[in-house]
Formats: structure tokens, sequence, C-alpha cells
């Protein structure tokens, strides 16, 4: 029987952005001692006042708790970090480079840290999104760096699953862990830290590990850019997608999840890594067409606001346009590759007066956006606005008081880019209402009665 799941490990973290610090306050959380690393000083500084650098639902307590009881620290120090780390996880960026191929400049600094201060036998394991191939030349460097130091490497690709916003939740209860190496041994020492969480633990070779997780996101993509190219046809058609995706989910090898349309996806993850799949393909002499069709698609469906926009609007040059939401999902403050980034440059293009307002991404969105006003609340975006944009389904944007936002309106147009809404009720309610993959003129007799009375109900 194994004992290692009680045992304390010593953990190290390079990385404190979403994946890396998540990484180091679950396993410090278990008992493990977790010290996390980061080259970036005032990321540090704020951890250990106990300010977090990013917003993620429930890591602040948890970081807290675990800082105060002492079993994570925090360092810029790789000679602290390093020598008698048991583990030492690598969680840094791996942002787009030129032509869509991951820039891999974080982890190579990372790496020969690692070489330089490793002083006894350790575990590498790779948690950041690398091309196919860089866990065996990691492998390759370390394990010969190591021979001449006379110390023992080992490298594990352990992709990470974890939504930003429901991070510490995916983290805890994973559908599955996947461990590549090319020694077994390594990659159970890993299983160990996670069995805890799972039984359900894959372990295959780098280059397979490493392509799961290309492949899962890249899947994920085209449901979504899959549902939405519907949505387009829906919308001609007359059908409403919410119903279709809803009698395609319950087949069971279609699978509900992430058949949301929408404004597409955005985020540090998708993005990214279908264009450096793309890539990747394309170098190998290989056509990755359907990869490209899904970043095709999800671009026009931002274009496909504007035009929206002219249809009801004629030009939007002086027009007053309100965006709901910044982040790219809720529960998260990234404006990384967000949908209301896109439809903010586009919208001041065509000369539009903008006005936004995010529960918790603003600070991020002012660094970005000139020439927006933004607000404290939605009310305040919609009060004489020609046209409001659903962004981002927040909570908050799911029970608006409609009678209140359409009276404040100039023109009452609301574009629900999140499908948050009923297209007849919003059209009892008096509003020109248009969504994603929604019949355009409010469905049937049947559906626009309801919609009235319960909008009449709900008035008392
Ligand atoms: C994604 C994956 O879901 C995680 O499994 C993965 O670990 C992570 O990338 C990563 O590689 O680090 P994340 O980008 O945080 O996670 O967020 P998602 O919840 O997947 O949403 C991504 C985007 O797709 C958002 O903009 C969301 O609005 C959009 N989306 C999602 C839709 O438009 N429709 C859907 O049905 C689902």
């Amino acid at each position: 029987m194994r004992h290692a799941l009680f045992l304390m490990r010593r953990i190290t973290v390079i990385g404190v952005g979403y994946v890396g610090l998540v990484t180091g306050a679950c396993f410090a959380d278990l008992g493990n001692r977790v010290i996390c690393l980061d080259v970036i000083p005032e990321k540090i500084e704020k951890l250990k006042r106990g300010e977090m650098p990013i917003y993620e639902p429930g890591l602040e307590e948890m970081v807290q708790r675990n800082y105060a009881a002492g079993r994570l620290s925090f360092t810029i120090d790789y000679a602290e970090a390093i020598p008698n780390a048991e583990y030492i996880f690598v969680a840094v960026g791996t942002p787009s480079g030129v032509d869509g191929e991951a820039d891999l400049k974080y982890i190579r600094n990372a790496v020969e840290n690692i070489a330089a201060h490793l002083d006894s036998y350790a575990i590498i394991v790779n948690r950041s999104t690398v091309p196919v191939g860089t866990g065996d030349s990691t492998a390759q460097t370390l394990i010969e760096r190591g021979k001449k130091q006379g110390i023992d490497f080992q490298v594990v690709s352990n992709p990470e699953f974890t939504r930003e916003g429901s991070a510490m939740y995916d983290f805890l209860n994973p559908d599955r862990v996947v461990l590549g190496s090319v020694d077994p041994d390594a990659a159970e020492a890993v299983a160990d830290l996670y069995r805890v969480f799972t039984k359900n633990i894959l372990i295959t070779d780098l280059r397979t590990a490493e392509m799961i997780k290309y492949a899962s996101n890249a899947f994920l993509a085209m449901k979504i850019s899959f549902i939405n190219e519907i949505a387009s046809i829906c919308e001609k058609l007359g059908a409403d997608v919410k119903m279709v995706a809803t009698g395609m989910g319950q087949d069971q090898r279609i699978g509900a999840a992430f058949l949301h349309a929408g404004l597409g996806f955005g985020g540090s993850c998708f993005p990214k890594d279908v264009k450096a799949l793309m890539y990747m393909a394309e170098v190998n002499g290989l056509h990755p067409q359907l990869l490209r069709a899904v970043m095709d698609i999800n671009r026009d469906q931002r274009r496909r606001m504007i035009l929206h926009l002219r249809d009801l609007l004629g030009t939007l040059r002086g027009k007053t346009i309100g965006l709901l939401g910044l982040a790219f999902k809720p529960n998260t403050d990234d404006i990384r590759e967000a949908a209301a980034i896109d439809l903010a440059h586009m919208l001041a293009n065509e000369g539009a007066n903008l006005r936004a307002y995010d529960p918790v991404a603003m600070d991020n969105a002012q660094r970005l956006l000139d020439g927006v006003r933004f607000c404290n609340d939605a009310y305040e975006v919609a009060a004489g606005a020609d046209a409001v944009i659903l962004v981002t389904e927040w909570n908050e944007f799911k029970q608006l008081d409609m009678p209140r936002l359409f009276e404040s309106m100039r023109r009452k147009i609301f574009l629900d880019g999140r499908n948050v809404y009923e297209p007849s009720e919003m059209r009892a309610h008096g509003f020109e209402y248009r969504g994603i993959g929604r019949p355009l003129n409010g469905g049937t007799v049947e559906h626009a009665r309801h919609a009235e009375e319960a909008v009449l109900a709900r008035a008392g």
C-alpha cells in the first residue's frame, strides 16, 4: 500500500499566474511545504501582503491561510526556491510569438535557473502549455547539465485543464490528470501528489501528454466555433440556436458543454493554443484547415455585432454604445483576447462613443482602452445610450431591471452577445433585441404571448 499521499512534500512552483498560484495554494492546503517563485518583484511583494496579483474566486482565502500557517511562502530568489525541492512545477507564460508559435523565453529562463541552482534529485513538472517536443528537449538539456554536476533530474509533463474563474474547483476536482514522462517512476511520484483528487491518472510519454493539452483546447474551441456557425445559419432560417444546442447536447456522443453560442472565445488559452497548434501543423507541411476555420469564425462573431448595429443604427459615428462586461468571461478580471476589447476597438474605428462597465475587470481595461467612459453600473452605461451590448454574462447582468434600462436609453437597442435573455420577453419590454442565432422577429406567436404574460405578471 502506498503511503506517499500522507507525506509532506517540498514543492517549488515557478510563476504565480493563474496556473502557478492555484497549483501552489492547493498543494500547500494539503499540508505540503510550497515555495512560489516569480521574477516580478511587485507580484511577490503583493502576495506577501496577502493581496492577489489576479482575481480568482476562493484563491485569496486559501493563499492567506496557508501563508499564515507557514506552508506557503513567496520569493524572487532561485537560490532560495530550488535547492532541496523534491518537485519543481514550471507554470510560466508561453505567449504567442510571431506567426502564432509559442514563445518559450520564460520557459528557457526557468530551466536555466533550475539547472544552475539544483543540488539534489528533483522532478521538474511542466504545467505550462508548450509545443509538442519541448519536454523532450528540456529533459535533454537538464539531464546533460545534471550529469556534469553529478545531479539527477527527471522531467514530467503535467498539462493543466483548469478554467479561469473556476480554477480552484477544477484543480481540486479534475476529470483526469495527465502525466507524460520517459521515466515511469518519476510519473508515479507526481501521480502520488494528485491521487487525493482523483484515481483517474493517465500516464503517457512526454509528447503525447503535451499533445493532449493542445488537442483538448482546440476541440473545445472548435465546439464553440461550430455552434457559432450554426447560430449564424439559425438566424437566417428563423431557428433558435439555444434550443438547437439543447437538442444536440442531449446526445451523449455530442455532450452539452461548450455549445453556448455567443461573441466567441477569448482568454489567454484558446486563441493562443489553437494558433500554436496550427503553426506546429504548418511547419510540418500540413494544412490545418479546421483549426483555421475555428479562428476565422471566432473573429467573425465580433464583426457580426457591428453589422447588427449598422443595420439598426445606420452610421455608428457619434452614436453612444454601451458595453456590459469587459472580462473575457465571468468571474475573472482577465481581459486578454476578450470580445469586449475587440468590440471597443472596432466601435472606436467606426466613430462611436463608448461606455463600459465590468464588476472586476475595469482596472485592467482602463490600461488598454482610451476614450471609453467607464461607468459604475449597467444603468449608468445604458442612460442615454443608443445601444447596449451584453458582452460578458456576469450574474449581475442576468436580472437587469429592464423597464428602468428601457426608460433611460435613447434608442432601445439591446444586443445580447451571450444569449442571456429571451428574445420574445425583451421585445415585449419594447426593446429592439438581437441575440446570437435567435429568431430575428420574435419567434412564434405562442412564444410572444407567453412572454408578454410573463412580463405583465412580473410587473404585478
Ligand atoms: C480553457 C479550458 O477550458 C481549460 O480546460 C484550460 O485549462 C485553459 O483554457 C487553459 O488552457 O489554461 P479558460 O480559457 O480559462 O479555460 O476558459 P473557458 O471557460 O474554457 O472559456 C474560454 C472562452 O470560451 C471564454 O471566452 C468563454 O466565454 C468562451 N465560451 C466557452 C463560449 O463562447 N461558449 C461556450 O460554450 C464556452
